[in-house]
Formats: C-alpha cells, structure tokens, sequence
C-alpha cells in the first residue's frame, strides 16, 4: 500500500513547512491513518495508563485528535491538545474529546505543571525535532510521565536516541516502558513507545 502523504511525511522540513503541510493533510488523515492500520495512538495510551494515573494530560502534536481519542478510551478525563496546524486542530475540535487546544508557533512556550505528556507519532524524522522532546521533558513535573514513540526512520535516525539518552544517562529521567511493536502496519512500518519518568 501506498499514501500520498505518508510518502511524503518524512521529507525534512522547517515548522512553517510542517504546518502547511499538514494543513493539507487535516481532512483527510483519520481516513488515510485508518487505512493502514494507525496502531500507535492506542499503544501509547495504553502504556500511559499502566504508569499514570495523572488528572490532566497534555496530548502535544495531537493533530486531528486521534491520540485524544485514544487517551480518553485508556481512561484519561481531561485532556489538553496543541498542535502547529490550525487545520488538524480544527478536526480535533469536532471530536469535542479536549478540555482545550492551542495553535503552537515554531519556538512553542510549552506550560509547565502537567503530570502527564503524550507526544503520539510526533518526534523525530517525520514531524518535531529532539529539541521538542527536551522542551517537553523540561515541561513536565517532577514524576511526571511523558509517553511518546519513535517510528522506524526515527530509530534509524542516532540523534532521537542519543538525545533521550542525554536524559537518562545522567538520571535526569528513567526509563519505565518500551515497546517495539505496529506503527502502520499496512505500509510495514512499526514504532518504539516510550514511557520516561522525570526524576
Ligand atoms: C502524525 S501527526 C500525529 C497526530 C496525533 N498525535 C495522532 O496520533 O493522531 C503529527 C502531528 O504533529 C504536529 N507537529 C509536527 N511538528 C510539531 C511541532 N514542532 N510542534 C507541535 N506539533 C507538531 C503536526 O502538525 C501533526 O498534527
């Protein structure tokens, strides 16, 4: 199977690039993640849920809602999402899963005081760069839980991993969870699924 714009999600781009881009992308990405069997908003929630019972979780990159989704079905009341496109936040809006969502700049401010961060399908070749995820760890509270994954190309890629490395080698964040496991498995591609606890 092949999509026109999974082709063409990895193609590096710059934030303004990314939000155009997935601007174009917004109405038809539940259709198109659904055809090739989008695993991995469940897989994250899922993990989630085994080490966080947080009150509120940020679902940041949450596009058009499809990780919201999943959290609220792992048993997460109230959830906040952000995201760069306007029009993959729209989508989110109609699903009315989401306490609230915010359009996010290129350099986002992310608000601190959260137990719990989702960062679903987000970091790495295809969408945000490593310094998103510092930003999000810094972000989190002390023992908060951040899950996120990192697809095939993102694993191939040594900076995703030495950068969460950076966080756990000097103990500075512990590893509670990963998983490799179906990313897209109708265009063979799968994902790591991450819990990291802030220490
Ligand atoms: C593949 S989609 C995943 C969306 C959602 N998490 C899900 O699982 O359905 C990636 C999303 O990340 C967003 N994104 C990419 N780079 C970003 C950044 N630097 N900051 C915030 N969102 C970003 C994109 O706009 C897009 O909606």
């Amino acid at each position: 199977m092949s999509n026109f714009f999974f082709d063409r999600a990895y193609a590096a781009r710059t934030a303004d690039e990314t939000r155009a881009f997935r601007d174009a992308w917004a109405a038809t990405f539940d259709t198109e993640a659904a055809a090739a069997g989008y695993a991995t908003p469940v897989r994250c929630a899922a993990a989630l849920a085994r080490f966080s019972h947080a009150s509120t979780v940020l679902d940041f990159g949450c596009g058009t809602g499809l990780s919201g989704a999943a959290l609220k079905q792992a048993g997460f009341a109230c959830i906040d999402g952000a995201d760069l496109s306007p029009d993959m936040l729209a989508r989110a809006a109609d699903k009315q899963i989401y306490r609230s969502l915010t359009q996010l700049d290129s350099e986002p401010h992310i608000s601190g005081g959260y137990d719990a961060i989702a960062a679903v399908d987000i970091i790495g070749s295809s969408a945000a760069p490593m310094a998103v995820f510092d930003r999000l760890l810094r972000a989190l509270n002390r023992g908060g839980k951040l899950v996120f994954s990192l697809d095939d190309r993102a694993l191939a890629d040594p900076v995703s991993i030495s950068g969460m490395n950076e966080w756990l080698d000097c103990g500075a964040a512990r590893l509670l969870f990963v998983e490799y496991g179906d990313h897209l498995p109708e265009l063979q591609v799968k994902a790591n699924v991450y819990v990291i606890e802030k220490a």
